[in-house]
């Protein structure tokens, strides 16, 4: 169901330039993303992938053909949690199976040679108690292109000297989000404990308030805003909505709804970026609001990152594009 037709009820766009001719412009040349030839990178992300079944194969197999297609090694990948679904047979460890069969053979390195950043979703700490340990223990590994280097942890991408954008990973699993109990057999679900969700929000805004490159992105696996299945999580909503504004947030990108969503939201300087149609079954999206993009399919997300401009584009499991906008840093979009 492609839902980006109906005005939303409740929120309006800020601004909208949109030209229907985007579907025929071929991502390959260069030219019509601006600044690329300027030092840009390229970076794909997906969520809600970690199923090692055909799904996922087939979203990875489009990864790597729209990387050909295009000419270009990812510089990264960014994982958006729900890395590993469902228990694993052997016992989840960092010497389990599930990590060459969900990760390293999908995402080989000869086609996804740069680091790996992940992020944890809910599945990754409830469906293989202590998961998130697990995780964070692989990336301990010598060589490794699998990052979490902490639950909650920063990078730059481009030069040292002069970096084109921040990323900040945190950790969306907070007690509200994620703890309780199990719906169906009554125990505590893992989530990040009262301390370390403090001890987070504390260097959340510790770093906001640092230096930081011309863009600034968050990533984490639960979204504050979606037209999906599971809807808003007013939880971060209240806790980072305010702070992304403050501090001039250009992009949030989440998944945990299986869909494709791009949502921009009246007065909001962040752009909202959902990715979650990496593996696990689609789900059909709430079509109440769906402003300015939303599709139930598998795919992923193409990023380019410039000195002037990010260009986002939504992707489907045949590397074909259904979406694409620019965010700039003075906060405006476009859809290109
Ligand atoms: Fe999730």
């Amino acid at each position: 169901m492609n839902a980006s037709a109906p005005l939303s009820r409740r929120r309006a766009l800020k601004t909208l330039f949109c030209s229907s001719a985007f579907l025929s412009l071929n991502l390959g040349s260069r030219s019509i993303l601006g600044a690329a030839e300027g030092g840009a990178l390229d970076l794909l992300m997906i969520g809600d992938f970690g199923t090692t079944g055909d799904a996922q194969k087939r979203v990875a197999a489009a990864m790597n053909a729209f990387c050909q297609g295009q000419g270009i090694k990812p510089e990264s990948l960014l994982l958006l949690g729900d890395n590993f679904y469902s228990a694993a047979k052997d016992g989840f460890s960092t010497e389990s199976i599930r990590w060459k069969n969900t990760f390293e053979d999908i995402y080989p390195t000869a086609d996804f040679p740069g680091p790996c950043w992940a992020v944890l979703g809910n599945h990754d700490y409830h469906d293989n108690p202590g998961g998130e340990k697990v995780q964070l223990e692989y990336a301990k590994k010598p060589g490794t292109r699998w990052k979490m280097p902490a639950k909650w942890y920063r990078f730059d991408l481009g030069p040292a000297s002069l970096p084109l954008a921040t990323v900040i990973a945190l950790d969306s699993n907070l007690p509200k989000v994620s703890g309780g109990k199990d719906k169906i057999f009554g125990k505590p679900r893992g989530s990040l404990s009262e301390s370390e969700a403090a001890q987070q929000h504390e260097w959340l805004v510790a770093e906001l308030q640092s230096k930081r490159a011309p863009f600034t992105i968050v990533m984490a696996h639960h979204p504050l805003y979606s037209n999906g299945s599971h809807g808003d999580t007013k939880a971060l909503i209240a806790q980072w909505g305010p702070l992304f504004q403050e501090h001039r947030v250009h992009a949030y990108l989440c998944g945990h709804d299986h869909d494709l969503q791009h949502l921009e939201l009246e007065g909001l300087f962040t752009s909202f970026v959902l990715s979650g149609g990496g593996g696990a079954s689609t789900r059909k999206l709430d079509s109440d609001r769906k402003m300015p993009y939303g599709d139930d399919v598998h795919g992923f997300t193409h990023l380019r990152v410039a000195r002037e401009e990010l260009v986002f584009t939504h992707l489907d499991a045949s590397a074909k594009p259904l979406h694409r906008f620019i965010k700039r840093t003075d906060g405006s979009f476009e859809i290109a």
